[in-house]
């Protein structure tokens, strides 16, 4: 039986990168974000695609939308927890509530409940959860604190749907990315002193399809995948 995943924030970067691959690979794909328009483009009229209309951030167009792929594809194997924002940094005393508040209710609320709608419709048959949370949500980088809270707070979030998924055969995995080239982190480059090394999108895309490839007696809770020159093991 053809297996379906739901991605979130497939109008760009790594999620159109995920939504891509797994119809390249023969899934069922529903490509949710708030830009319309940019999930045509990403899923380019394949016929096993489906792109909805969602804020993450809106209870009500979570449960519809997640309504909207139960009733296209009827069940639901994957959900991809991918969209976030990188909010304005700057030093921790200059941190503004509005963007701590816009960082929580995208990164870790937006997760909660997508998280839930798919666990949901997991109850009877099993399924995956993968939350993409960032090389952030173990070592931070500087000037970050709302986003590094979020990521950290996945960790937690991934921990505690794998432990109540245990006995329902639902898995749940995180996915820590660093710095594969997409808008959001064109603009951590812009905003940079020197260079910053990267990785493909496609190769972070890879990673989740791997994830997701696995049976449901087994699970990856937490990988990660980053441009390998970038300074993040170690001194230097
Ligand atoms: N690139 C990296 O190296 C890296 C590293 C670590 C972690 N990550 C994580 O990877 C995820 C994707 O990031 P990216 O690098 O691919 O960035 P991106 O290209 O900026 O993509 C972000 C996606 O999130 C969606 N999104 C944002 N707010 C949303 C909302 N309220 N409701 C629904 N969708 C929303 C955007 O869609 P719309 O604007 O159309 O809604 C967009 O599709 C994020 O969780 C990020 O923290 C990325």
């Amino acid at each position: 039986m053809t297996k379906t995943i739901v991605v979130t924030g497939a109008s760009s970067g790594i999620g159109a990168a995920t939504a891509q691959k797994f119809l390249k690979e023969g899934w069922n794909v529903a490509l949710l974000a708030r830009r319309v328009e940019r999930l045509s483009e990403t899923a380019q009229g394949a016929p096993q695609a489906l792109t909805v209309a969602c804020d993450v951030t809106q209870e009500v167009q979570v449960i519809s939308a997640f309504d909207q792929v139960a009733n296209r594809f009827g069940r639901i194997d994957v959900l991809f927890n991918n969209a976030g924002i990188f909010p304005p940094s700057g030093r921790f005393d200059t941190l503004d509530l509005a963007a701590w508040q816009a960082s929580l209710d995208v990164n870790l609320t937006g997760m909660f409940l997508c998280a839930r709608e798919a666990y949901r419709r997991m109850l009877d048959s099993g399924g995956r959860i993968i939350n993409n949370g960032s090389v952030s949500a173990t070592t931070p980088r500087p000037n970050s604190a709302a986003y590094t809270a979020t990521k950290h707070a996945i960790t937690g979030l991934t921990k505690a749907i794998a432990l109540d998924g245990r006995d329902l055969n639902i898995c749940c995995g995180q996915i820590d990315i660093g710095n594969a080239r997409t808008e959001m982190v064109e603009a951590l480059i812009r905003n940079s002193d020197g260079p910053v090394e990267t990785m493909a999108v496609e190769d972070a895309a890879d990673a989740v399809y791997s994830m997701a490839s696995l049976p449901l007696d087994t699970n990856v809770l937490q990988m990660t995948i980053m441009a390998n020159r970038m300074p993040f093991v170690g001194r230097g």
